[in-house]
């Protein structure tokens, strides 16, 4: 089984490129499926998430030219295509629920396996199933084999849909839905997620019109059909926040390239907070220099929120560094109830972390020390990853699947930055 061995090796320096964002490019896949042309999606990151939704796709009938040292995929949907995802392939990543929408507005029916109880929290789906209702499609479950279908005899109608939650996925599903009804959708308390609005551009390039994308309401106007284009995906904001961590964690100082400063200001603002200094930099301001060198960091409280808020993706790499600076710090996950599973791995590393329903105090002011732990979900493990930079002695960490499911290259970028990071099989 593989791990990765971390050791502490002092501050951070030097330079770090972030890839294509994850939580982008899996609903821009899914959503090729729109159309009868190719599509070409660009930045595409070398995660194992992507190759999973390559599978799905190919197991729907789509065929795909990957090349991902070009960080390059071209999507040809132009087949007869099966309305389910394998239920293997579909319980291994919750967002091939992101393949229901397309093929429900493309083919007027879709089924997929329910997902699963997964590692951070129930996580159900019934904000997508709403919305597919309210555009005319019957649902029906099927307890015994654990599927939900969803089929419509003739086209989509626009609908005005209301979600209970600004779910990310919910959105994304029903939104590439939309594209393709008869008449107008309106979306309302809708996500607002730099991913959507990335979905969105991709969408309006294919010949969608989509329009308030980033705001909490999207007007879609459907279109009889859609064409195939080429797409940049966005720079990963999570990624990049996790590399800011990393600058901070170490007391260092990194430049981390390929940034979009307004997709991560509650984590400027919250390293601000701590005593880190956090600047703009390069000629098109897409990268930020974050140094934790230049006075004593402090505690902070944080609250995890939809976007704008502070995301709950990057909570778990937070914490990590709050363990080390001086005094105390309030941690509150409302996005997710069960979130709080690293929790039990930083304090093996000396953490002394406490937890009352949502909220974990952080008493700070400790030296964490190297141990064996477990990477329960992907951002708990970069989490682990963070606290074994400043730990001291050596952190090994286990599951490491978890954490390459989101971060491309994360040994070489960090050994880049002069980490000691290890993988071993
Ligand atoms: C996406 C991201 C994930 C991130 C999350 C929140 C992807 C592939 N994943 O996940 O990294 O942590 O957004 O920023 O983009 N909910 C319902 N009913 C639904 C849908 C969601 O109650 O139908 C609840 C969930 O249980 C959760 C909350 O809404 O408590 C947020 O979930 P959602 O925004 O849908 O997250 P995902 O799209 O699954």
């Amino acid at each position: 089984m593989a791990k990765f061995l971390v050791k502490n090796a002092g501050p951070l320096h030097g330079e770090v490129t972030i890839s294509g964002s994850k939580n982008s490019v899996l609903p821009i896949m899914a959503a090729a499926l729109l159309s009868d042309d190719p599509c070409t999606i660009l930045d595409v990151p070398a995660l194992s998430d992507v190759e999973v939704m390559c599978d799905i796709l190919e197991s729907i009938g789509a065929t795909i030219e990957k090349d991902y040292e070009a960080g390059k995929i071209v999507i040809d949907a132009n087949h007869e295509l099966r309305s389910e995802t394998p239920a293997e392939l579909g319980q291994r990543m919750r967002a091939s629920i992101l393949t229901m929408g397309p093929l429900l507005a493309r083919d007027g029916r879709t089924r997929a396996s329910l997902p699963g109880g997964c590692a951070i929290g129930a996580r159900p789906i019934d904000l997508h199933l709403k919305g597919f209702e309210a555009m005319g499609a019957e649902i029906i479950f099927d307890e015994e084999a654990g599927t939900v279908t969803a089929t419509t005899d003739g086209p989509l109608h626009g609908a005005r849909i209301y979600l209970d939650y600004p779910s990310v996925g919910a959105t994304e599903n029903i939104m590439a839905a939309a594209v393709l009804a008869e008449g107008q959708t309106i979306m309302e308390n809708v996500a607002q997620e730099p991913e959507i609005v990335d979905l969105a551009n991709y969408l309006n390039k294919m010949g969608a019109r989509v329009k308030g994308a980033g705001t909490d309401m999207i007007k879609i106007d459907g279109v009889k059909s859609l064409h195939g284009t080429e797409h940049n995906v966005i720079p990963d904001r999570i990624e990049t926040g996790t590399f800011m961590v990393a600058a901070a964690i170490t007391r260092g100082d990194v430049l981390v390239k390929n940034v979009v400063p307004d997709h991560v200001r509650p984590i400027i603002a919250k390293l601000i907070e701590c005593g880190c200094q956090v600047e703009e930099a390069g000629d098109d301001l897409d990268e930020l220099r974050v140094r934790g060198n230049i006075k004593e960091l402090k505690g902070t409280d944080i609250k995890t929120l939809p976007y704008p808020g502070f995301p709950t993706d990057m909570q778990s790499q937070f914490m990590a560094l709050l363990t080390t600076v001086h005094g105390s710090s309030t941690v509150i996950e409302t996005v997710f109830e069960n979130r709080y599973m690293h929790i039990g791995e930083l304090n093996r590393m000396g953490a002394g972390i406490r937890t009352e329903d949502k909220s974990a105090l952080i008493p700070g002011d400790v030296k964490l020390q190297g141990a064996q732990v477990v990477a329960t979900d992907l951002r708990a493990g970069a989490a682990l990853v963070l606290a074994g930079l400043a730990a001291e002695g050596e952190t090994e960490i286990f599951e490491i699947r978890h954490i390459e499911r989101g971060y491309a290259g994360l040994v070489e970028k960090l050994q880049g930055i002069g980490a000691d990071i290890r993988r071993v099989d």
